[in-house]
């Protein structure tokens, strides 16, 4: 059996892709035992800094163009079973290098390869719809979309959808989540209160620690605090998702 592919996409900079995709990827590897690879497909390699590393030395679009096996630039992090495809800055140029490639299958190609080594892969994923991004969503197998609400927070989803419907090969599960919910908030309460079902991640001082502490959520607070249960809700939802999916 082969790996399944989620993939942590937003339009959007800032709603909380990265910490999603840390935090996901560790509760993958520490809650459900899984062999987990975290996936960093952001130039700006914030989850890399996170996890402990340094980046891939330019080495990241190489290996997407596959002059070298990506596989060679995957590394072991802190946590028990979570391995790191870091980026560097070398992934800014991926959109014209995947423009120039024209094979649209091959971030899908490289996940599949990869997918025989891993149980779970979290991919952090550049804001923007462009050529990385529909690479992304071609390879994923489900697809994490990070929402601040407001009352434009459908909207952010509702152009995903829109523009992947007029795509067959883009026809990926979305799965929304509300981000950085603040429920003192009236306008927050209010948006909640319209998609009940939305998994929910709270506003919470302890994720952004992350980034000083350089390790996942789960390393830095309390099994049982709210920050950390309300990852292992969403993972939860995940992988129950994944396996009607299947
Ligand atoms: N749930 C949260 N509560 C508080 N701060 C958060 C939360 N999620 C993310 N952040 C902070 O917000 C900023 C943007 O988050 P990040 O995950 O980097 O977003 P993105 O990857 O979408 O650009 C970071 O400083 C991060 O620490
Ligand atoms: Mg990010």
């Amino acid at each position: 059996m082969t790996g399944k592919t989620i993939a942590v996409y937003s339009l959007k900079g800032g709603v909380g892709k990265t910490t999603l995709a840390v935090n996901l990827a560790w509760a993958a590897a520490s809650l459900s035992s899984r062999r987990t690879l975290l996936w960093d497909l952001d130039g700006q390699a914030a989850a890399t800094y996170i996890l402990g590393h340094d980046g891939a030395g330019r080495k990241a679009q190489a290996a997407i163009r596959r002059d070298l096996d990506p596989a060679k630039l995957i590394a072991p992090t802190a946590t028990d079973r979570l391995s790191l495809l870091p980026a560097d800055e070398s992934l800014r140029g991926l959109d014209v290098e995947f423009h120039e490639l024209d094979k649209k299958k091959r971030l899908a190609k490289i996940a599949g390869d990869l997918a025989r080594g891993y149980d779970r892969i979290l991919i952090d994923c550049p804001p923007g719809l462009s050529d990385t991004s529909e690479q992304i969503l071609r390879a994923a197998d489900l697809v994490i979309v990070p929402v601040i609400p407001s009352p434009l927070a459908r909207r952010a989803l509702d152009a995903i959808e829109e523009h992947m419907g007029g795509r067959k090969a883009l026809r990926v599960p979305l799965l929304p989540v509300f981000s950085m919910v603040d429920r003192r908030r009236g306008l927050h309460r209010a948006t909640l209160a319209k998609t009940p079902d939305w998994p929910v991640i709270p506003m919470a001082s302890a994720y952004e620690r992350m980034t000083e502490a350089r390790a996942p959520i789960g390393a830095i607070a309390g099994r049982k605090s709210a920050p950390v249960a309300a990852v292992a809700a969403l993972w939860q939802a995940i992988e129950k998702r994944l396996a009607t999916k299947s």
